[in-house]
């Protein structure tokens, strides 16, 4: 049986005062959460006074990027080592919004995964396709080359210690979720092709929903078989709406 987990994936929002008042409300609720994991991904700056702030309670630490590389000349760029250094458990890496905003790319997005592999760190894999790759029938094709570029450079064993986390980039922040069968079927695709590589890890790794999940869908979504809980953005924000995930 795997373990659900919810992430909050707070992309770039907050300050320390609203940040306080979130990670205690998270904190609070946790006893109704039931055998969930449960994880946050701040911006990098609260990353050290979020680890303060979730100690002892249960709740998981991960940040939303990381470089490919390890230290040096590499301006701007945070390493995989440091998160590890500061309290983080999970990066998240590929998330659409730097594929399609900042350029990455599926071997960019692959480097950062070996990186923060190397320190440690589980990385929360992000693939989904467009709405027009959904429309001309290339869900699968696109996702299937997401993740071969991670199986190409670290191997198919690698997702043993990873998440993988399916987010069909038409459904985020827009309000329009995929429907549990939607989701299920590119999640099954997803299993089924690490299963023709390798069946114990296929059946081990978690593998994600995110795409405007909050508290009303969240239980139908978690309840197909091959959904092992969420990565939210915009419901992650309040402690009230990403409680209300955590416990569906
Ligand atoms: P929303 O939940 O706001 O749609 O965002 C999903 C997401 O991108 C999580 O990484």
């Amino acid at each position: 049986m795997r373990q659900t987990l919810v992430a909050g994936n707070w992309k770039l929002n907050g300050s320390k005062e609203s940040i306080q008042t979130l990670v205690k409300g998270i904190a609070d609720g946790m006893s109704g959460v039931g055998g969930k994991a449960v994880a946050v991904c701040p911006p990098y700056v609260y990353i050290p006074m979020v680890a303060d702030l979730v100690e002892g309670a249960n709740i998981g630490l991960g940040a939303q990027d990381v470089a490919d590389q390890e230290s040096g000349a590499f301006t701007g760029e945070v390493s995989a080592a440091m998160l590890k250094d500061v309290g983080c458990q999970y990066v998240i890496v590929g998330h659409s919004e730097r594929r399609s905003i900042y350029g990455e790319k599926d071997e960019d997005t692959a480097a950062k995964y070996v990186a923060g592999q190397k320190e440690g760190l589980i990385p929360i894999l992000c693939v989904g396709e467009l709405l027009e790759e959904r429309e001309a029938g290339d869900t699968e094709n696109v996702v299937a080359r997401q993740l071969d570029a991670v199986i190409n450079l670290a191997g198919v064993e690698s997702l043993a210690d990873a998440v993988i986390a399916y987010e069909p980039v038409w459904a985020i922040g827009t309000g329009k979720t995929a429907s549990p069968e939607q989701a299920q079927e590119v999640h099954a695709f997803i299993r089924g092709k690490i299963a023709a590589l390798n069946e114990d890890v296929a059946e081990k790794v978690q593998i994600l929903y995110g795409g405007s999940v909050n508290g009303s869908n969240a239980a139908e979504l978690f309840a197909m078989e091959d959904i092992d809980g969420g990565l939210i953005g915009g419901a992650s924000l309040t402690s009230e709406a990403f409680l209300a995930i955590c416990t569906a």
